[in-house]
């Protein structure tokens, strides 16, 4: 069998298990497993101890392993990560939520590039609850002067994240890794001294695990996922903290489920923050809470 054949035989065993978008899982699994692209691997033979390996991730797909655990590895804006069930897989949306904090950083005067090789890191800014690091990594990587500090409360995020830096190269030399609850994690030495707050935290009350993907549910890690009995608890206790740990001009920019904006916007306004902006994701949805501190006038919406 060639390459090309096992795409189409691997998008039929998929499809034909049920799952929705089987040529394109089928494509990257073969993909992944050939380590080159289908163009490039075109009429090759699949040798046969890849081609047991592809059986395997196929087998773990089929009963319900998200493709990103299956995978073991992820992009997010073009940065290559490995995932396990330790973390959160990151998602579309938190590709919006690294676009609008590199905006903020953008506005508060930081240089942003695609590809950052400086070392400098002179401006502290944080990700609260890293997960795999993603955001951190990005900021890493299209912050040049930023020093990153990636926390979470799980060592096992720790492990992930702490890998997925290093592998950046170069960048990583500005990452600050600690373990601990949000704000705890950190020195007091930088309290009103951080430019930038970025979080993606757990958002779903309690009872809502069991309204979600089984997908989901069944094998991401609950602490991802869960703030508590409301869903707000841990957005709230970022938002309550996070303007003391900002210098001014500083922003916090966070992740939420969109009917959690009104209440945390007005959160925000009340922890004095002196402009709230609630952002919307590609779909027109409110899930990025952007709070100013120090700010001079409001742009965008
Ligand atoms: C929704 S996941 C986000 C992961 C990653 N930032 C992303 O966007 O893909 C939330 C993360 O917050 C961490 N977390 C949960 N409670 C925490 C706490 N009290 N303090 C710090 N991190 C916490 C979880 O371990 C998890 O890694």
């Amino acid at each position: 069998m060639n390459w090309r054949l096992a795409v189409r035989e691997v998008a039929d065993e998929l499809r034909s298990a049920g799952l929705d978008n089987a040529p394109q899982e089928a494509r990257w699994l073969v993909e992944h497993v050939g380590g080159a692209t289908i163009a490039e691997l075109a009429d090759e033979p699949v040798p046969e101890r890849l081609a047991a390996r592809l059986a395997g991730l196929i087998e773990r797909r089929i009963t319900g392993e998200p493709l990103q655990y299956v995978m073991g590895e992820w992009s997010f804006r073009g940065h290559d990560v490995m995932l396990d069930r330790r973390v959160l897989i990151p998602r579309p949306e938190t590709e919006i939520v690294a676009e609008v904090a590199l905006e903020e950083a953008a506005r508060l005067g930081l240089v942003r590039r695609r590809t950052a090789t400086s070392t400098s890191g002179r401006v502290p800014v944080a990700d609260l609850g890293t997960g795999s690091g993603v955001l951190a990594i990005a900021l890493l990587c299209e912050l040049p002067e930023a020093e990153v500090w990636a926390t979470d409360r799980s060592a096992a995020a720790i492990a992930v994240a702490r890998a997925n830096i290093a592998a950046q190269g170069v960048v990583a030399s500005r990452a600050r890794i600690a373990e601990g609850s949000w704000f705890d994690a950190l020195p007091r030495e930088l309290q009103g001294r951080l430019r930038l707050i970025v979080s993606n935290p757990p958002y779903l009350a309690e009872h809502e695990l069991t309204e979600i993907d089984d997908e989901v549910a069944g094998w991401e890690p609950v602490e991802a996922l869960v703030a508590g009995p409301t869903g707000l608890e841990a957005l709230a206790a970022i938002v309550d903290e996070s303007r003391r740990w900002l210098d001014a001009p500083g922003t916090l920019v966070c992740e939420l489920a969109p009917h959690q904006g009104e209440v945390l916007a007005r959160r925000a306004r009340d922890a004095g923050y002196d402009e709230v902006v609630v952002r919307a994701d590609l779909t027109g949805r409110s899930r990025i809470l952007v709070a100013r501190r120090g700010a001079p006038s409001v742009r965008g919406s």
